[in-house]
Parts: C-alpha cells; sequence; structure tokens
C-alpha cells in the first residue's frame, strides 16, 4: 500500500504554469511570507531545514501587512507584491482571515493578485500516522480566482444580500487543462470533474463543459462526472476511488479539507497556488494564535508546500532528501508535535528531521 517515495510526487508540472528554470548551482531567490499567529515560527523551521539540506533558497522575507490603497480599500502593501512579481515564486506561512467584516481576505488577494489560478491539493496517507484509512492517494486541484470567492456581494434591500457566483469560461478552462496536464505529467490516471450542474445548471453547466473539452483532448487520462454531495458521501467511504479532482472554487474549499480530514488534518497537507507568472505555496491551516509564541506548532504542512516547491523549480533531490527527513521522523514517532500525539516541540521537531537530514548525506 505504501509509496514510500513521496507524498506528492509533482515531478513535472506542464506547459501552462511553467516552472521558472535555473541554471544548476544557482541560488534562486524566493519571496517569504512568514504570516501571523504560529507563521514565523513554521517558518523558521522550513529556513533551518533547507539549509541543513544545502537547498539553493536565499529568502527574501516580505510583510504582508494591509495597507490602505487609494480607494480606500485595505490590500498587499507594495514592496510585497514587487517581490513576488520578481521573484515569482513564494513561500506563505497562514495569515489571519477577518471575518464577515474589515478587508477582503489577504490569502484571497494574493491569488487574484498573481492570477494563481489552479490551487493544487495533495493527500497521501502518511505512514505512521494513523487515521481511518491507510491508501490515501488523491489530488484536488481547485479553481482559485472565482466562484462564490468573486466578492461580488450586495444588499438588495433590508435583509436582503446578493452574492455573486461567478463562473467564466476562461478561467473554467484553465484549470480544467491543467488538471488535465497535471494528471499525465504525474502519472495519474483519472480527472473527476465535481459540479452541481444538476442545480446550477448554468454557472456548474459553464465548469463541466470546459472539462468535458479538456478530457476529449487529452483522451489517455479517463473522465468521470460527479456530484459535489455523491463526492463527499463516496469520499468517506472510500476514497481510493479518486484519483485527481478538479473543480470550481468554493467545492475545492470543502472537498480539499475534507480530504486533508483523511490522512491526519490541515498540519500535514501541503497546497500550492499555481498560475502563468508564478506559484505560491503554502500552508492552509490556520494561524493558531492560542499556541503562537510556545514552540508547539506543527510546521509539516508548510515544510511538505515547500517539498512541492522545490520540485516545481525542479529541486527534486533536495525536495526528496527533505521529505524522506521528514516522514521518518513522523513514522518513528519519536519527536513529533502535540496534535499528531507526541510531545516534541516545533524546534526539535525540527531538528530530529536535521539529524536525518545529516544522517542521509
Ligand atoms: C484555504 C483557506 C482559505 C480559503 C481562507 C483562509 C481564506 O480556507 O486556503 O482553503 O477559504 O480559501
Ligand atoms: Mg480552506
Amino acid at each position: 500500500m505504501w509509496n514510500k517515495v513521496s507524498v506528492a510526487p509533482l515531478r513535472h508540472w506542464h506547459a501552462l504554469a511553467q516552472p521558472i528554470r535555473h541554471a544548476s548551482g544557482n541560488v534562486r531567490t524566493v519571496t517569504l511570507i512568514p504570516g501571523d499567529g504560529i507563521g514565523p515560527e513554521i517558518a523558521v523551521a522550513v529556513q533551518r531545514i533547507f539549509e541543513a539540506a544545502e537547498a539553493p533558497i536565499a529568502w527574501e522575507a516580505v510583510d504582508v501587512t494591509p495597507v490602505k490603497n487609494p480607494d480606500g480599500t485595505m490590500g498587499i502593501p507594495k514592496a510585497a507584491i514587487d517581490s513576488v512579481n520578481k521573484n515569482q515564486i513564494g513561500l506563505k506561512s497562514p495569515l489571519m482571515t477577518p471575518v464577515g467584516k474589515g478587508f477582503r481576505s489577504l490569502n484571497l488577494q494574493l491569488r487574484k493578485e498573481f492570477s494563481l489560478y489552479a490551487n493544487v491539493r495533495p493527500c497521501k496517507s502518511i505512514e505512521g500516522y494513523k487515521t481511518l484509512y491507510d491508501d490515501v492517494d488523491l489530488v484536488t486541484i481547485r479553481e482559485n480566482t472565482e466562484g462564490e470567492y468573486s466578492g461580488i456581494e450586495h444588499e438588495i434591500v433590508s435583509g436582503v444580500v446578493q452574492s455573486i457566483k461567478l463562473i467564466t469560461e476562461n478561467a473554467s478552462r484553465r484549470v480544467a487543462e491543467f488538471a488535465f496536464e497535471y494528471a499525465k505529467n504525474n502519472n495519474r490516471s483519472k480527472v473527476t470533474a465535481v459540479h452541481k450542474a444538476n442545480i446550477m445548471r448554468m454557472s456548474d453547466g459553464l465548469f463541466l463543459r470546459c472539462c468535458r473539452e479538456a478530457a476529449e483532448k487529452h483522451p489517455e487520462v479517463k473522465f468521470e462526472e460527479k456530484y459535489l454531495d455523491t463526492v463527499c458521501l463516496n469520499m468517506v467511504q472510500d476514497p481510493t476511488q479518486y484519483d485527481v479532482l478538479v473543480m470550481p472554487n468554493l467545492y475545492g474549499d470543502i472537498i480539499s479539507d475534507l480530504c486533508a480530514g483523511l490522512i491526519g488534518g490541515l498540519g500535514l497537507t501541503p497546497s500550492g497556488n499555481v498560475g502563468t507568472g508564478g506559484a505560491i505555496f503554502e500552508a492552509v491551516h490556520g494561524t493558531a494564535p492560542d499556541i503562537a509564541g510556545h514552540d508547539k506548532a506543527n510546521p509539516t504542512a508548510l515544510l511538505l508546500s515547500s517539498v512541492m516547491m522545490l520540485r516545481y523549480m525542479d529541486l527534486y533531490d533536495h525536495a526528496q532528501r527533505i521529505e524522506t527527513a521528514c516522514f521518518e521522523v513522523i513514522r518513528e514517532g519519536q519527536t513529533i508535535t502535540g496534535d499528531l500525539g507526541g510531545q516534541a516541540k516545533c524546534s526539535e521537531y525540527t531538528d530530529a528531521i536535521i539529524r536525518k537530514l545529516e544522517a542521509g548525506q
């Protein structure tokens, strides 16, 4: 059952979202968003592990504390935007999202600002961390720029609000195409389009049509269409029936959490936002303000996201070594953080991964 090689064997990206090539030996600069709450602690863990693995990465840390735009809205500071535009690659710790008021989530602003149109979230069972299933191996690909996340909401009359679910052919087509290219390049055999086109006939209907058209162009990859509710039902009963899933934004938000739950939660799952102009890899768990500053956080999700990033940058060897070291520490179960049932501090878990790296070198 276990594939010991890799949780997210993203060896090949595809022609649409082109990885940025680099001459071997060159140090590449990556924008680092240390984030809020536990963000800075887990970012330090990743930096220490990268240093131990001698990954040829220089970090450019940027502050994304929102600033006032000329129109009065709050947005990403220009220095941060410039840094991502220059480096075209970023690693991001969690950022606080205000609920129901205040500025629009910076998490979303970043995805929009850089047109990171495909959100790739692999979920693979982790040996040593027991959950209901030990053979989960799937990838959700979430449309990342529109749908219910378009942010177009207004009050029609007092007590009645309208929220627009925006679906465009352009965004649906590019993410559908991405899903098939991804499946092909990562030796995956099936793409499932997740939808509710029986109810939202025009919007989900359009998304589904784009998936069907992409499927026709890639006959070597199997294609199926499933209702969102059916996928939820099937997924908790037998997740092995799915492989790559592609879906509109909100469905992807929900299904990717559901899938993460199958392998141990958001503390263990990586995520990558990929677009034509670059990519930002991120941990999608919260900022956990209650434990911030206590050296208790689990940095695995950010670390595995950074491993995805290394593969995106063609640094396969570094990616493999870091991933293997991380999984060995989890499998042994001696030095794991509280959320995984252990007692190690974040820094101790990080030390253990570094020792594995050094032993393997
Ligand atoms: C995610 C998160 C974000 C989202 C939040 C933090 C804005 O849940 O990346 O899945 O809703 O997309
Ligand atoms: Mg989410």
